[in-house]
């Protein structure tokens, strides 16, 4: 039997009592298992458990990222808030950042309207209603919406000044670079002779990016080992942890660290009464993050329509924070 068809009758048996994403989830799974070499979409990684090993990722001292990019934004939000004016709208790309958000805002001379875009509504009304009670003044117009795919955004308000998209922590470089220029097209769309300001993380010693990917305490590694626990509990798979590998590399020629489960041996797995065979050393390819040149980040969105203005970084070079003019 072909896999597609595979798929297709696992989707349907788990059509009654499933939601979507459980069912999308077990058919991308059935897909990458079956398909060599095997790759799933990094999306899978973000359930509960997923979602709290990432915050916990941001804090280890191993990852630099998150903190370097608030400290970036911190030092320049003056100068990133004069090119916002006044009465600006803050369009967030996904709502997991409201500490990097806040910086912005309180910068920002009266800003007018946030709208955070998420395609989890519940992470949507947790963050419209802390910054609602935070910000007063601010409207809060949360859009649940898959934001690699084509949506709508509310029209502007009438008085309101610039429409700014802000697309932090380097979640443009999960994206393929064509899978980037297509978001990058679709947010040059949406921002119509707006602004996006976008953290994107720079090629560095790939030491550095080494011990980032694979931390000391083993975090980034329960953080990938945990689609499998995630299949075993949502689609009742029998994945065995304990026979994965985390491995996380750069690969240099394409500029990215790749994160893969790596079997430590030959073994048999089973999804929704599929059988799949492991050999020993093989991977299931589970994320890409591409790290930037300034200028590669530039052409990117370039391609897109849009026009490069400032682009800050730290004075180590680590991670950028580029402004970017939306065509008209
Ligand atoms: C969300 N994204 C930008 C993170 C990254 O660095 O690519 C996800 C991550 N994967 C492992 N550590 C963090």
């Amino acid at each position: 039997m072909t896999l597609a068809l595979a798929s297709r009758r696992a989707t349907d048996a788990l059509s009654e009592e499933r939601p979507e994403p459980v069912r999308d989830f077990a058919s991308d799974l059935l897909a990458a298992l079956g398909t060599t070499p095997r790759s799933i979409a990094p999306k899978y990684f973000y359930d509960r458990d997923g979602s709290k090993l990432f915050d916990q990722i941001c804090d280890l001292p191993e990852y630099y990222p998150t903190r370097t990019e608030l400290q970036i934004l911190k030092d320049r939000a003056g100068e990133i808030a004069a090119h916002m004016g006044p009465n600006a709208e803050l369009v967030e790309f996904g709502a997991g950042s409201l500490t990097k958000v806040r910086l912005l805002l309180d910068a920002m001379q009266s800003p007018k309207r946030y709208i955070p875009i998420d395609i989890s509504g519940e992470h949507l009304e947790s963050a419209a209603s802390v910054l609602k009670a935070d910000y007063p003044l601010l409207q809060v117009k949360p859009v649940v919406a898959d934001y690699t795919q084509a949506f709508m955004l509310p029209a502007a308000l009438p008085d309101s000044g610039q429409r700014v998209g802000f697309f932090p922590g380097s979640t443009i470089g999960n994206f393929t670079p064509p899978e980037a220029v297509q978001f990058l097209r679709m947010a040059a769309t949406v921002l119509h002779g707006g602004a996006l300001l976008v953290g994107a993380d720079l090629v560095k010693d790939p030491t550095v990016l080494h011990a980032a990917y694979s931390d000391a305490q083993g975090v980034t590694a329960a953080f990938n080992l945990n689609l499998l626990a995630r299949a075993n509990r949502e689609l009742g798979a029998d994945f065995d942890l304990a026979q994965f590998a985390h491995s996380a590399f750069y690969n240099a020629p394409l500029k990215r660290i790749e994160m893969h489960l790596m079997s430590r041996v030959r073994q048999v797995v089973h999804v929704c009464g599929w059988r799949f065979t492991f050999e020993e050393g093989e991977t299931l390819h589970t994320e890409n993050s591409h790290k930037f040149t300034v200028d590669g980040l530039r052409a990117l969105a370039i391609q897109a329509g849009f026009t490069p203005g400032p682009v800050w970084t730290d004075a180590q070079q680590l991670f950028s924070v580029h402004w970017l003019n939306a065509p008209k």
